[in-house]
């Protein structure tokens, strides 16, 4: 049953601020589209070629849903939004893939120190899902400027292909254009290997770096074409036409893996009884004030249908179990901000129950943290909060995260933040994240501030100590911001609250084709 009163003031402003907040991330997703500008873009197709979401729409199934991830990769950085590279999970011949797209666009393809984390971060969610990964490739290798940065982590991208295919999850390559240097070692550890003829250069060194190294003078085609590959070397498998004939042999291949799920499948989906579109009327501009995290719940799971456990203990967190795409689920959903003792004893007992029933978890997080105070200390909230973030770091079953609002303090650990692997995190754009609040981090940085100066026996600088906090709530507080965040790979991308649904429900897809992990085991209990 809902509450919400969409007809008051309160509603209408806060679907305002919601609504401009959505323009901004909607012209941030805009620059990450456009890649690498017009010019570049132009040139690409003067010379035959498809952009990278255009390759994507090709080898997926019409129609189909493409879950893009990270795409604000790179924000707030010296590197272009997008990190020159796209990634996502999208469905091919029936098969749930994750696709990793560089952008030739955004020079050369090559990859940033944002192109790595996007990368590595694609091929981790490849792995936890067991979904294949599809590579397309036409890159320039490492970013050379920023090489210090990317050269020695850069190797687990070719690590991670192999682990991959040794644990049974199959790896393709689509070579459009240029894979040099490190880059070769995409194909070749690969398990199927495409690539366009007359486009696709695969060498270890082109024809400079031969030249340097052994005074040969290679000629391009020889050292590394497609054609040369397809018929010499052995490294492609198929020797595609143009591009279109390599997603189309893309898609044959996906095909022909006959990849399974592995996991449960999904009962009758109902959909929720409230629209969708009420979401954005429900997190208050103003952080500090409340709201209903039932409100969210409804909107988002089957039927509107939450059965609560627990609903009279612990009255801060909101916990209980529901279905969403026909996915059964708990959901942990702060109420009040504040984690007390009786809401990190109620999580935990309620994950050790998700964890017995195998059912995935669901955690909407708007928390200021654990409670402090002699009071709470005394009452042994380090204790109970510890047994909460021991519940949820050795929890099992699949974790997905949504950051609603706050995620302050531990309590972005107890709510299974980014270090717990959720197997999946996006955040609203009303989201803010730190280790505390920009005017609680300066107070604090001011008392301990004049403190050192009394035992230095010196003067306290007011005028100072008001610059000070100034400039440092104001920093803290750009540093809270989802589309920073989002731009340091610290969540799988900022949504729209009306895509929650959605979002959740091809992750709870994707999270199925591996099989229900093994019962946890948790550490010790400090009762
Ligand atoms: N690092 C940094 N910048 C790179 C780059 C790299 N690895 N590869 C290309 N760029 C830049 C270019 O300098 C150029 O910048 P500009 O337009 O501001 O001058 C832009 O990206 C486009 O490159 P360009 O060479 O014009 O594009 P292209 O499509 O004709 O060729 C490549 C693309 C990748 C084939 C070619 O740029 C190349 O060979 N790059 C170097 C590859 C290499 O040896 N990498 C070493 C990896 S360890």
């Amino acid at each position: 049953m809902s509450r919400l009163d969409t007809s008051g003031d309160d509603y209408r402003a806060r679907r305002a601020a919601m609504l401009a907040k959505l323009a901004e991330l909607d012209a941030e997703h805009a620059r990450a589209v456009a890649g690498g500008g017009p010019k570049y873009v132009e040139r690409h197709r003067a010379r035959g070629g498809l952009l990278a979401r255009e390759r994507i729409e090709l080898l997926v199934d019409p129609d189909s849903a493409f879950l893009e991830l990270s795409p604000l990769a790179g924000w707030g950085t010296e590197f272009p939004v997008g990190a020159s590279v796209v990634t996502g999970i999208g469905v091919v011949e029936g098969v749930e893939c994750v696709i990793v797209a560089n952008d030739p666009t955004v020079r050369g393809g090559s990859t940033n120190p944002w192109t790595l984390r996007k990368t590595l971060r694609a091929a981790d969610i490849a792995l936890a899902n067991r979904l294949p990964l599809i590579n397309l490739v036409e890159s320039g290798g490492a970013d050379l400027p920023t090489q210090k940065e990317i050269f020695i982590p850069g190797g687990r991208v070719f690590r991670n292909l192999t682990r991959l295919s040794a644990a049974g999850i199959p790896t393709v390559a689509l070579v459009f254009g240029s894979s040099t240097a490190g880059g070769a070692y995409v194909p070749g550890l690969s398990d199927h290997v495409v690539m366009v003829r007359e486009r696709a250069k695969v060498f270890l060194g082109g024809p400079p770096l031969v030249k340097m190294a052994t005074g040969e003078e290679a000629e391009e085609e020889a050292l590394g074409g497609a054609e040369m590959h397809a018929r010499v070397s052995g490294l492609a498998d198929h020797l595609a036409a143009d591009e279109h004939d390599a997603l189309r042999i893309g898609r044959r291949i996906v095909r022909n893996l006959n990849h399974r799920r592995a996991g449960p499948a999904p009962g009758p989906v109902r959909e929720p009884r409230h629209d969708a579109d009420e979401l954005l009327g429900i997190v208050p501009e103003d952080l500090r004030v409340p709201f209903d995290p039932r409100e969210v719940i409804v909107r988002i799971v089957d039927g509107g249908e939450f059965d609560e456990f627990k609903p009279l203990y612990g009255t801060s967190l909101v916990t209980g179990w529901a279905r969403l795409h026909g996915h059964p689920i708990g959901i942990l959903a702060n109420a009040r901000g504040v984690l007390f003792s009786e809401e990190s004893q109620k999580a935990a007992q309620f994950i050790q129950l998700a964890n017995q029933a195998r059912t995935p978890l669901v955690f909407l997080q708007n928390t200021t943290g654990y409670m402090v105070g002699t009071d709470y200390e005394q009452g042994g909230i380090i204790k109970h909060g510890s047994m909460m973030i021991n519940a949820v770091a050795n929890s099992t079953v699949p974790h997905l995260t949504v950051v609603m609002g706050a995620s302050y303090g531990a309590g972005n650990y107890g709510m299974c933040g980014r270090a717990y692997d959720p197997r999946f995190l996006f955040t609203w754009p009303s989201a803010k994240s730190a280790v505390m609040g920009p005017a609680q981090l300066a107070g604090v940085l001011s008392i301990v501030g004049r403190a050192a100066a009394r035992a230095r026996g010196q003067d306290y600088d007011e005028a100072g100590d008001a610059a000070m906090r100034e400039m440092v709530e104001r920093q803290i507080e750009a540093e809270s911001l989802p589309f920073f965040l989002s731009g340091r790979l610290y969540d799988d991308g900022v949504i729209d609250p009306r895509d929650t649904r959605t979002v959740l429900g091809l992750c709870l897809s994707a999270v199925g084709n591996a099989p229900v992990p093994e019962p946890a085991g948790f550490g010790v209990f400090r009762m």
